[in-house]
């Protein structure tokens, strides 16, 4: 017995010695603010609060920038892309600014530096945080090397709409996979330690609901209840808060009526009071002063006061702080308490990250650039973020024998295959599929058909059809340009642009197999050629090893690992759509499903078949949230629940059976499920609360097991009570969001 006591005595000792320890470093930090803060004027503050951008490609340093640097009228900068000019920078602002403060120095690191990854909707395809996470390592690796300390990344934005070009840039339409990534990524972006050199502070943005734009058009209003901000956006980025995100920046968008660069209860209410975030806020590019174009600000000093207001702390490239807050405070609208913590906590940042002693860049020769573990990590996050969506007959994998014929716009495009934000990935190092399959020696001819995603031009589609005859299979390498998504980039019709769908149709009409392989920044519509082919894959923009690591799925080297992290509709009327919806109270059935055609001519109105769907597009997506298909099969069976009551006091063991039922080896991602029946509000009609990947040979079989607990199953209502009623639950396991593996429990 005494023993156990001396031994709980010694870990609260520990315990105690630990916070004691972390209260000293945050009252030396706080004293250290202090400090440099009383000695900074007015106009150096107002400085700290200013992000000024510059042109990646700028061929001089401006005179004019370096000055006001010298003068301490600069916080960070953007997009300074010569190293010469950030060490020459960060010396003036240490060596030549009235208080040395240093400068952070900022760039859009979204998804790999030099080494691209694929695009982060592929990333959250692989559903593995151990890929996201190593993703960013190295991204900050490469990135700090050129003096980058700060990262706007990860974007955290729940998308449902694949219209939205930045559906791209999300982590998809779920909360809770989501927040996994979120925490990953941040992991891996900024380190062990922030003072750490090849540390990025991360930047969750944007927040927030700029993926609810209306009708998936860039920098479209925003419509959110109390209730969905809580349960749908705001947990990715309180899970990157909880990660140590040390910064976060305001959205484009307005929502519910404000936009989010001046909303209070946005940015000092909910951020900083409910989500205890105490980092700094930075706005988007001109968001502050793009606040009169909403109409929420008549002029730029009325834009800067209610950003300022709101919670703000530094503003991105417009000037409105810069040229206004003394004014503002001279007039009382501002105070000078208010300047006084923005800038304490853009100080305690800078503290955080270790610029005070180690303000310049990662001089280390060693630093890995497109080093082989980078490219090895690429690729295989292109092969765990692949989707098979299709694989007829088991097409897949090819015979290494079979004479392969490449057609299409995007299997040769070391650019393209990159996808959007990557400004410094070179597209020499980029392994297309092309040079995959020549690498490799594969059996293959080439020919392109058609030289960019959106040409219409058929004066290759002869040629391409003569060869494709002498082909044993056809490889379609399509998709859309890097350009068709990212920023201001959405589109009203998602399918694969130009003529591509035409010369899939007559590449079928030969009768050899044709495999499709999509590589694009959003889900693609294909009712017109899902049925014309074999197999479809669906890469994303797969970055720069994506031709090894396609090469290596179509050869059955390795297997395709990814499942959808969002809903992939038939047809773009559809949207937004999304599989934790909400039920209606007509909700639709197969029994009651009425298609256009089958209305008699000259019909009555009548209620009858009056439930949720279209009657041109039914009411199923062409393929549900989390769905992908591997090289194998699997079977569950047996799935029990320890108990199907669930209490404060205790919880639930959920497991299935899981038998490998194909020829090889394969692995697959086990999904949990659960709907709320009835709640106080009503309920998703399914939510993910889990997952697990797990690897099995041929014929070998596993339990897998959940724990579920009461912390599962709590949400907010729309008076943001967070909890749970008693009631009925189902719960769902299996390979995606559709499966009807289902059970029940009672929390009671
Ligand atoms: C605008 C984008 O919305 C944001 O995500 C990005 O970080 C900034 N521009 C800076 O490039």
């Amino acid at each position: 017995m005494r023993t156990i006591y001396a031994f709980l005595l010694g870990i609260i000792m520990v315990f105690a010695i630990g916070c004691e320890k972390e209260k000293k470093v945050s009252n030396q930090l706080e004293t250290n603010i202090e400090e440099l803060l009383s000695k900074m004027t007015l106009e150096e503050k107002i400085g700290q609060l200013n992000l000024r951008g510059t042109s990646s490609r700028a061929k001089t340093l401006s005179e004019e920038l370096k000055q006001k640097v010298r003068e301490g009228k600069v916080g960070a900068l953007l997009n300074v892309m010569n190293k010469e000019y950030v060490d020459e920078l960060q010396r003036i602002a240490v060596e030549e600014s009235p208080n040395k403060i240093p400068l952070i120095f900022s760039r859009d690191v979204i998804h790999g530096f030099k080494t691209i990854f694929p695009i982060p909707l592929g990333m959250a395809a692989s559903w593995d945080e151990e890929v996201v996470k190593n993703s960013s390592r190295v991204a900050a690796i490469e990135a700090s090397s050129y003096g980058i300390r700060w990262t706007f990344a990860p974007m955290l934005d729940i998308a449902k709409d694949a219209r939205w070009g930045r559906i791209a840039e999300s982590p998809g339409e779920d909360p809770y996979l989501a927040s996994q990534l979120a925490r990953a990524y941040v992991e891996g972006f900024q380190g062990d330690s922030l003072s750490d050199p090849t540390s990025l502070i991360a930047c969750a943005k944007h927040f927030i609901g700029y993926g609810a734009a209306i009708g998936g058009r860039d920098y479209n209003t925003a419509i959110i209840s109390k209730e969905q901000l809580h349960n749908t956006y705001l947990p990715p980025f309180e899970s990157a808060f909880k990660a140590g995100a040390q910064t976060v920046m305001t959205s484009f968008n307005e929502v519910n009526g404000i936009p989010a660069s001046g909303d209070k209860e946005l940015l000092t209410n909910i951020l900083r009071k409910q989500l205890k975030f105490d980092g700094f806020v930075v706005s988007d590019w001109n968001s502050v002063t793009e606040m009169i174009a909403h109409g929420y600000a008549e002029d730029e000093k009325q834009a800067a006061e209610k950003a300022i207001n709101a919670g703000l702390n530094m503003e991105m490239t417009s000037k409105s702080y810069e040229d206004n807050a003394k004014e503002l405070l001279k007039e009382n609208k501002l105070s000078m308490n208010q300047i006084d913590n923005m800038v304490r906590d853009i100080l305690r940042v800078k503290f955080r990250m270790g610029l005070f002693k180690t303000p310049y860049r990662n001089k280390n020769k060693d630093v890995e650039i497109y080093s082989s573990k980078h490219l090895e990590l690429a690729k295989e996050a292109a092969i765990k973020s692949s989707v098979l969506l299709k694989n007829k007959n088991n097409v897949l994998p090819l015979n290494k024998k079979a004479k392969v014929l490449i057609v299409g716009p995007l299997a040769n495009k070391p650019r393209e295959q990159l996808g959007t934000w990557t400004f410094d990935g070179d597209k020499k190092y980029t392994i297309t599929p092309v040079a995959s399959f020549e690498k490799n020696n594969a059996n293959f001819e080439f020919i392109e058909g058609l030289t960019y995603s959106r040409d219409t031009n058929k004066k290759y589609f002869k040629e391409v059809l003569s060869k494709a005859s002498k082909a044993d299979i056809v490889l379609f390498i399509g998709g859309e340009e890097a350009i068709l998504s990212g920023e201001a980039h959405s589109r009203a019709n998602i399918n694969l642009p130009g003529a591509q769908e035409k010369l899939i149709g007559e590449l079928a009409k030969i009768k050899k197999p044709v495999g499709v392989t999509i590589m694009a920044g959003r889900p693609i519509t294909l009712q017109n050629i899902k049925n014309k082919v074999d197999a479809i894959l669906m890469t994303w923009h797969p970055g720069t090893m994506g031709g090894d690591a396609i090469y290596d799925i179509l050869f059955g080297v390795k297997e395709p690992k990814g499942r959808l992290p969002v809903t992939w509709p038939k047809v773009a009327g559809q949207l937004p759509l999304y599989y934790n919806h909400k039920n209606t109270g007509r909700p639709a059935s197969p029994k009651e499903y009425v298609h256009i055609d089958s209305i008699p001519i000259g019909a009555w109105q009548s209620s009858l078949g009056n439930t949720s769907h279209y009657l041109d597009a039914g009411y199923e997506p062409e393929y549900p949230f989390g769905f992908g298909l591997g090289y194998t099969s699997f079977e569950y069976s047996n799935f029990k629940l320890s108990t199907t009551s669930l209490t404060e006091d205790n919880t639930i063991i959920a497991s299935i059976d899981i038998t490998n039922i194909g020829e090889r080896t394969g692995e697959e991602l086990v999904q949990l499920y659960i709907q709320d029946v009835a709640g106080n509000i009503t309920r998703p009609v399914k939510e993910l609360i889990g997952y697990k990947r797990i690897s099995l040979k041929s014929k070998e079989k596993q339990k897998v097991t959940f724990e579920i607990t009461v912390d599962d199953l709590k949400y907010y209502n729309n008076q943001l009570k967070y909890g749970v009623e008693k009631g009925k639950f189902n719960i769902w396991i299996g390979a995606n969001s559709a499966s009807k593996v289902k059970e029940e429990f009672v929390y009671e």
